[in-house]
């Protein structure tokens, strides 16, 4: 018997707060046009004071689960990926487990920076596939604005915080419907341990400090177009798809010039690009989940459309998700 995991819900949280590039010149050596000349960012939403990831996340986690109409007592299984846990132990997936009181559910974190749901889908997805899991909450939240150093502004600008989440369910493949029945079709997962120094923070428990982030913008953007680009082919081929069977292109929201790029790369319109970066900003893990939330929720992501998802970040990690929905 073979299994796919089929998006149920999602939901989405962004912190009420939200911080204009206005604001940011008000405090500090920018301005709106280099901004949005540079990176596409108009505003972020910006964490309040007292709330943690876990926070965000629980709230998309709820939205996600109503949306979805499956009750919390059906989840066996919780990935958070985040790369801005509450603590540093326990996962942050069992304090949201906590707070959503998934008791029948076990939880973990995955972290893969930017490209952490993207991963988190994929070790949701074969959970599934191999029959140990039936029903999965799959989030990405962040609160990367407490990671920005406030007097580097070619970081200080490019990030904001939000959660998004999807509930997937076990559905079994019957052979003869395969190519059209819903679910996640594949992902493709990549890594680069020797590009750890084009972004990283200056610090963690192990060595006993908090850190900020710190990037090398210009070589993150020399190797994001191609890692990316590639990835994406990958997928295609693997299905033996064309970039013109793709109704929706889902891309991590970090710089809508990477995004841009990459959609002339595979000729695909604006019209079935979704973009959020100009809103939110660069959030991190849960960017591809709240990008699909906000396309879900306007009626642009229909039921049995091919949907795919592709991120880079940190590490250099990369990968892609092709998902008919
Ligand atoms: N406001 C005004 N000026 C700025 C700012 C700012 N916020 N930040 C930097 N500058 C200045 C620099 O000091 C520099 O000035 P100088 O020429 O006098 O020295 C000038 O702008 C150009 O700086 P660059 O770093 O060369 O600017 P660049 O065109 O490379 O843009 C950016 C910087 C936006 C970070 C770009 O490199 C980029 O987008 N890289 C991709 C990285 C990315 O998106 N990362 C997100 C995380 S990774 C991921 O999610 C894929």
């Amino acid at each position: 018997m073979t299994f796919r995991s089929v998006v149920k819900g999602c939901g989405a949280y962004l912190p009420e707060q939200v911080v204009t590039n206005h604001d940011l010149a008000a405090i500090m050596d920018t301005s709106h046009e280099w901004i949005v000349e540079r990176t596409g960012i108009h505003q972020r939403h910006v964490v309040e004071d007292g709330d943690y990831t876990s926070d965000l996340a629980t709230r998309a986690a709820r939205q996600a689960l109503l949306r979805s109409k499956i009750p919390v007592e059906s989840l066996d299984l919780i990935v958070l990926a985040t790369a801005t846990p509450d603590d540093t132990f326990p996962a942050t997936a069992v304090t949201i487990q906590q707070k959503l009181g998934a008791h029948a559910a076990f939880a973990f974190d995955v972290h893969a920076v930017c490209s952490g749901f993207v991963y988190a889908l994929s070790v949701v997805d074969n959970f599934i596939r191999s029959g140990q899991v039936k029903t999965a909450l799959v989030i990405g939240a962040e609160t990367m604005t407490r990671l920005l150093d406030p007097n580097d502004r070619s970081t200080a600008v490019l990030f904001g915080d939000g959660a998004g989440a999807l509930v997937l369910q076990a559905e079994e493949v019957s052979s003869k419907d395969k190519d059209t029945q819903r679910g996640v079709l594949s992902t493709h997962l990549y890594s680069d341990g020797r590009f750890r120094d084009a972004l990283y923070v200056d610090g963690g428990p192990s060595r006993k400090t908090m850190g900020y982030l710190r990037m090398q913008g210009k070589e993150v953007m020399k190797h994001a177009v191609e890692k990316i680009g590639d990835s994406v082919k990958k997928a295609l081929e693997f299905h033996k798809l064309t970039p013109q069977d793709i109704d929706w292109f889902v891309p991590h929201q970090a710089n809508i010039r990477i995004i841009n790029a990459v959609a002339k790369y595979f000729s695909l319109p604006t019209e079935r690009v979704v973009v959020t970066v100009d809103q939110h900003a660069n959030t991190s893990a849960a960017s591809i989940p709240l990008a699909l939330a906000a396309a879900e929720t306007d009626g642009r992501i229909k039921a049995g459309q091919l949907v795919v998802l592709e991120a880079m970040g940190a590490g250099f990690t990369w990968g892609s998700a092709v998902i008919r929905w």
